[in-house]
């Protein structure tokens, strides 16, 4: 699907809003739900998080909580995953092959997930634990470098990419975490292992 069609103040309404359905969702709804439980089915459902992917437009990011972290799950474009390879945004990574940085084998290449169009990632900035905003269009005057869009933590200005490396001359010593997940189908996926 192009993304041409993808207006970025729709973008920015529709990623605000998926944040706030899921932040609600999971205030209100879980705990009772989680009550309810066997403590087995209590455990299973603490230990993964299953997502629905079908409401998730190209270009948005969603956010929903797993064992206490805020995830981000985004629907990257192809202009997005142009830029992953894009030696003007290689060439300020810090850590490009994350190398040193915490993920999942099935993780280790430039888009670091299992499939390119889905990121999922802990949206935890691995300096001191600020959660980075999305900053999805390029240019801008927040980062010195060139930018091609991708999350930056305004706590101390670290720059990531659409695959959550971190820049060059960021105070973030590696890339954003990937969690272990999988897809159970081509609209479900699974954040973390079943206990
Ligand atoms: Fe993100 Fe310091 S916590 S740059």
């Amino acid at each position: 699907m192009s993304t041409d069609s993808v207006n970025p103040n729709r973008r920015r309404i529709l990623n605000w809003t998926a944040g706030v359905v899921g932040a609600v969702g999971v205030g209100y709804a879980a705990v009772p739900f989680i009550r309810s439980m066997s403590p087995s089915a209590a455990v299973q459902a603490k230990a993964t998080k299953t997502v629905d992917l079908t409401k998730i437009e190209p270009g948005q990011r969603i956010t929903v909580s797993w064992q206490g972290k805020p995830v981000w799950i985004v629907r990257r474009t192809p202009e997005m995953l142009e830029t992953l390879e894009d030696p003007a945004v290689v060439d300020q990574l810090k850590d490009p092959d994350s190398s040193a940085s915490e993920q999942p084998d099935f993780a280790a290449n430039p888009h670091r997930s299992r499939e390119p169009e889905w990121l999922v990632m802990v949206a935890i900035c691995t300096h001191l634990g600020c959660i980075p905003s999305y900053n999805p269009e390029p240019g801008g005057d927040f980062w010195s470098a060139k930018w091609e869009g991708g999350f930056f933590c305004p706590c101390h200005g670290s720059g990531y990419d659409f695959s959550g490396r971190v820049m060059a001359g960021s105070p973030a010593p590696r890339n954003m975490a990937v969690p272990f997940y999988e897809f159970l189908s081509d609209s479900e996926l699974r954040i973390g292992k079943p206990a």
